[in-house]
């Protein structure tokens, strides 16, 4: 074929309609479909001007909004549809995670959390290289705050419904006074939790390992000496918990262990006391709870009576489910 203007030009054009149709039509028809089971309409004006902060500010420089099938290890339960997306203008599923994916973000934390992450990421989190944005004003980080609470649809719902349920029992708890607030955090967690040793010895190298990872991920909220006197405290109902208020109130005279790992490994609903169980192993977890006990309460129950409890305790389940015969498997 003999290459003429009218070629090169029918040739680019062809070329440039293949690279729209990739770029522009393609993820149209993909992705505003019809709404997912989860979907909801971004109608409050707080949550719509929180999702314009977003976009303006560079967020999704950082974080996704979009859990592939193989990204299961990022910890999201839910991989993303496109229907999760419907109508929003623009849908934001980002490429870079230099901070978590946020697909899911509604309702893992409560207001007052997100509120201080928002002013400066350090009081919640010490190590973070998440930007202060203190500098947007209460007003626009109240819609940032409005926006992520927004994130994960109706199932995002749930988990806001049950953080704004558990907040003023945990309020209520603080405000009578320590003994009455150590024995409601305690009454959330389960019995065998509450009668369960540390299983780990309180050995040199345990404690230097569990004061490194509170250095790294407690210290701001609860302080340096444990007595919870920190900037978190001026955002936060109830303020991050004094651990010297513990003093005399061991289970049953000598437990410790279990409960700490317990309100680590789940945090706490209702409160900004975060959980821990994507982000530390189960033997960091006792570590940090061993050195917990020693340098704020002078004690510890490591390796007391009784031992052998499975650290990975799961309540007795009976399978009701039948197998299928061979006949109804086919
Ligand atoms: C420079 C990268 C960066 C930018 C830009 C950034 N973040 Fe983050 N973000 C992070 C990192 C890292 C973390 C994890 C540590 C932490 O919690 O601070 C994080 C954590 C978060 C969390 C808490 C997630 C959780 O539940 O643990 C939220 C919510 C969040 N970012 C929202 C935002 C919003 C909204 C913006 C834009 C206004 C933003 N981020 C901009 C890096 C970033
Ligand atoms: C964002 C602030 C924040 C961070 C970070 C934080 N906590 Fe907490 N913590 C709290 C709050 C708030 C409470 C509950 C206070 C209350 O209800 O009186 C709490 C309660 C607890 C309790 C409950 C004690 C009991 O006897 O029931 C433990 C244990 C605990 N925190 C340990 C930790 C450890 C260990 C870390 C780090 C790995 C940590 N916390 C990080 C805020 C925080």
């Amino acid at each position: 074929m003999k290459m003429t203007p009218a070629l090169l030009v029918i040739g680019g054009l062809m070329v440039f309609w293949a690279s729209v149709t990739v770029a522009v039509f393609l993820p149209h028809a993909t992705l505003n479909d019809q709404p997912s089971d989860i979907w909801k309409p971004m109608s409050e004006p707080d949550v719509a001007a929180g999702h314009k902060l977003y976009v303006r500010n560079g967020c999704s420089y950082c974080h996704s909004q979009y859990v592939r099938v193989l990204d299961w290890d990022v910890g999201s339960e839910r991989i993303a549809e496109k229907g999760d997306y419907y109508g929003y203008e623009p849908a934001i599923l980002g490429t870079e995670r230099t901070g978590p994916d946020l697909s899911q973000e509604g309702g893992e934390h409560p207001d007052d959390w997100q509120l201080a992450h928002f002013v400066n990421p350090r009081i919640t989190r010490p190590v973070s290289l998440m930007p202060a944005w203190e500098f947007l004003g209460p007003t626009e980080i109240r819609q940032l705050n409005a926006y992520v609470q927004f994130l994960g649809g109706k199932d995002a719902d749930v988990r806001v419904a049950r953080q704004q349920r558990w907040k003023p029992p945990a309020i209520a708890a603080w405000l009578a006074g320590p003994a009455k607030n150590v024995e409601w955090l305690h009454a959330q967690v389960p019995k065998v939790w509450q009668a369960m040793p540390n299983p780990y010895p309180a050995t040199e190298p345990d404690l230097l390992r569990g004061q490194k990872i509170y250095q790294q991920e407690c210290i701001n909220c609860h302080g340096p000496v444990g007595d919870g006197q920190t900037v978190a405290a001026n955002y936060m109902q109830p303020p991050p918990l004094n651990f010297t208020i513990l003093r005399g109130h061991l289970v049953e005279g000598k437990y410790i262990g279990g409960i700490f790992y317990y309100q680590i490994m789940n945090g706490i609903t209702g409160t900004a006391m975060p959980y821990f169980k994507r982000d530390l192993e189960s033997e960091k977890i006792w570590d940090v709870s061993n050195y917990l006990a020693v340098r704020f309460l002078g004690y510890t129950d490591a390796t007391i009576e009784p031992r052998g409890i499975p650290a990975s305790y799961e309540p007795e389940w009976k399978n009701t489910f039948v197998a299928p015969t061979t006949q109804e498997a086919k």
